[in-house]
């Protein structure tokens, strides 16, 4: 059977051992800054007020990190605590694959400089760029890498500064991010819960409605580059609400058609942790309850592709998800890029 004809398996648990082989989540942890920025700091910097940041987005507070401390930090933090709970030591790492918009610089990738922080010197390590996307787009590349036999141990991480790219003097944007960092131990484990399916999607005709347009090939930076603001980050709000929900809610469907699975039947659904509005539409449109969905935007604000990896650390951590418990990951970001992800605990 081809691994393509994985995703059509009836039974989510038939499918996740499959001729001897699973994919399983082995370990999860994460890690946030110490710095707390909270509305009424923001209050202090640009015209805003904690009202509105709250009543649109849920976000009450997001943590900051050092000027020292760097993405590749954040995601050792987390990474090292996810090979700790998953009892892995670093040697036994095969792949590192981690998902940021906010490398420690364009290159090396930063997921080298993490093989080096954690001593993970038997890996190959590299970066992919899917924004908020990138922790779902990081799992399911991992499980693919477990199930074609050709890895045993993959280290998916999700970490952003993403302090380092917003611009503190526009309200649009600097009230929604964070950063933090969020891991995942993938292995083969035929008798252990498993990721049973995920889905990643893009639309490149959509993709100047988030961006960073300074810094790379099409405007290397220059004191013109710096002066016209083109290394923030820009975002059309409105747009993107309208696809992010869209955009969701197909991606959830996609993945519990795949395991024929109803939304009831689903224990915990962690979304994408940018907006309440965004999440509780989305909700909605899936027939999902409120106790059913899993939400950390109000402490930590969007953490691009750390979002969905940190939350799911914590709803571990909270006893919100039990061995056997099924788990709906949903995210969306820059790219355009959606994903979504079933596991079971
Ligand atoms: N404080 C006070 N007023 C503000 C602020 C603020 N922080 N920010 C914007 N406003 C103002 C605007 O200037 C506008 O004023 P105007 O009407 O006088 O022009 C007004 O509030 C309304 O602005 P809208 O854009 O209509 O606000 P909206 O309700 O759409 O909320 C928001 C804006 C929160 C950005 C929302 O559109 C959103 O969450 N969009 C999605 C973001 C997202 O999901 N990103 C995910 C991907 S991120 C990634 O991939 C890196």
């Amino acid at each position: 059977m081809s691994l393509s004809a994985l995703k059509t398996f009836k039974n989510p648990r038939a499918k996740y051992n499959f001729e001897g082989r699973s994919c399983s989540i082995t370990g999860v942890g994460s890690y946030v800054p110490a710095r707390v920025v909270t509305n009424a700091d923001l209050e202090k910097m640009v015209d805003t007020t904690d009202e509105w940041i709250t009543s649109r987005t849920g976000i009450r507070a997001r943590r900051v990190a050092a000027s020292d401390e760097y993405t590749s930090d954040l995601a050792a933090h987390a990474a090292t605590r996810a090979m700790q709970k998953a009892g892995v030591k670093p040697e036994e790492i095969d792949l590192i694959i981690l998902a940021t918009i906010t490398p420690d610089m364009p290159f090396p990738a930063t997921a080298c400089i993490v093989q080096q922080k954690i001593g993970a010197y038997r890996a190959a390590a590299f970066d992919i760029e899917a924004a908020c996307s990138g922790f779902i787009f990081g799992l399911e590349i991992g499980q693919q890498f477990i199930m074609s036999r050709t890895y045993n141990t993959v280290l998916v991480i999700g970490a952003e500064k993403l302090s380092s790219i917003v611009n503190w003097t526009d309200r649009n944007t600097c009230v929604l991010f964070g950063d933090g960092a969020g891991a995942a131990i993938l292995q083969n484990r035929p008798e252990s819960h498993g990721l049973l399916t995920a889905c990643m999607g893009s639309d490149g005709q959509k993709a100047d409605l988030l961006s960073m347009p300074g810094g790379g090939s099409r405007c290397p930076a220059s004191t013109q580059s710096v002066a016209a603001g083109l290394h923030f980050l820009r975002m059309d709000g409105k747009e993107t609400f309208k696809n992010a929900v869209q955009a969701m809610h197909n991606a959830a469907k996609e993945v519990l058609r795949r395991c024929e699975l109803d939304i009831t039947q689903i224990k915990c659904i962690i979304p994408h942790q940018a907006n309440l509005r965004i999440i509780n539409a989305v909700s909605e449109r899936l027939g999902a309850t409120p106790e059913q969905v899993f939400i950390n935007l109000d402490r930590y604000g969007n953490t691009s592709a750390a979002s969905v990896a940190i939350a799911l650390d914590e709803a571990v951590e909270g006893g919100k998800i039990v061995r056997g418990d099924l788990v709906l990951l949903v995210v969306f970001g820059a790219g355009l890029t959606w994903g979504a992800a079933v596991i079971e605990w």
